[in-house]
């Protein structure tokens, strides 16, 4: 069975809520660069905070996020890793630091993307996700799992996700291509239910 696993997508195509499910069902870290970066906002680099970067839905400097893979992936007994590589460089320094199982893509139009994303709503205290519509909480604002507040991510607004997005065609696509390249991208349909999507990834890995 495959131990490293990547997790390719769009914003908002579900790599959190899928790597959290493959995490648990195959006992793998899960590596996520998005969530590393949003624990260490105020962290002080050569380049400024990560805060400015992501509250504008631009790319955190390479050499910051290379080292937090490296270490994370160095720990790690076998891992589903999502929110990175997101530019060619980091997909060739991906390639120095590890070897992969399975590449896995997940395809969601545009549309979709915009429509996830400023309906998602995140556990201020665990981190859990939740959309308004297509996964409300049991009470609304509340997290069914700690009971703690749900908030919208600061990068979730309408205008800062179309930047996101942007970002995401402009120097993320060319990665995606990069594996599709190579022979070695799985390609999976997301736009179905979350079980529906697990079970089609599952499905790919292990056959
Ligand atoms: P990051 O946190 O990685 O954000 P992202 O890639 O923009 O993706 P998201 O987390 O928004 O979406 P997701 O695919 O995880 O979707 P989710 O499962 O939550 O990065 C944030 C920022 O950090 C970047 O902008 C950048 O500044 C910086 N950064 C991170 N990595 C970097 C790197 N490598 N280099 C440089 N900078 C970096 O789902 C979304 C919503 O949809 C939820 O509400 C969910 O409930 C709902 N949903 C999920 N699945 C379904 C479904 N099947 N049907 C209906 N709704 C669904
Ligand atoms: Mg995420
Ligand atoms: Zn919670």
């Amino acid at each position: 069975m495959s131990r490293n696993i990547l997790l390719l997508g769009a914003p908002g195509a579900g790599k959190g809520t899928q790597s959290k499910k493959l995490a648990e069902e195959y006992d793998l870290e899960h590596v996520t660069t998005g969530d590393a970066l949003r624990a260490n906002k105020d962290m002080e680099t050569e380049y400024g905070t990560p805060r400015s970067f992501m509250e504008a839905g631009e790319l955190v400097p390479d050499p910051v996020v290379n080292e937090i893979v490296k270490v994370a992936l160095e720990e790690a007994d076998g891992y589903v890793l999502d929110g990175y590589p997101r530019n060619l460089d980091q997909a060739e320094y991906l390639d120095e630091i590890t070897d992969l199982d399975a590449v896995i893509y997940l395809d969601v139009s545009e549309e979709e993307l915009v429509d996830r994303l400023t309906g998602r709503r995140v556990c201020d205290e665990c981190g859990a996700n939740y959309h308004v519509e297509f996964q409300p909480p049991e009470e609304a604002g509340v997290c069914d799992e700690c009971g703690g507040e749900l908030i919208q991510r600061e990068d979730d607004t309408e205008e800062t996700v179309r930047e996101r997005l942007q970002v995401f065609y402009d120097n993320t696509e060319p990665v995606i291509e990069h594996f599709r390249e190579q022979g070695d991208l799985i390609e999976i349909d997301g736009e179905a239910t979350p079980d529906e999507v697990f079970d089609r990834i599952t499905d790919a890995i292990e056959n």
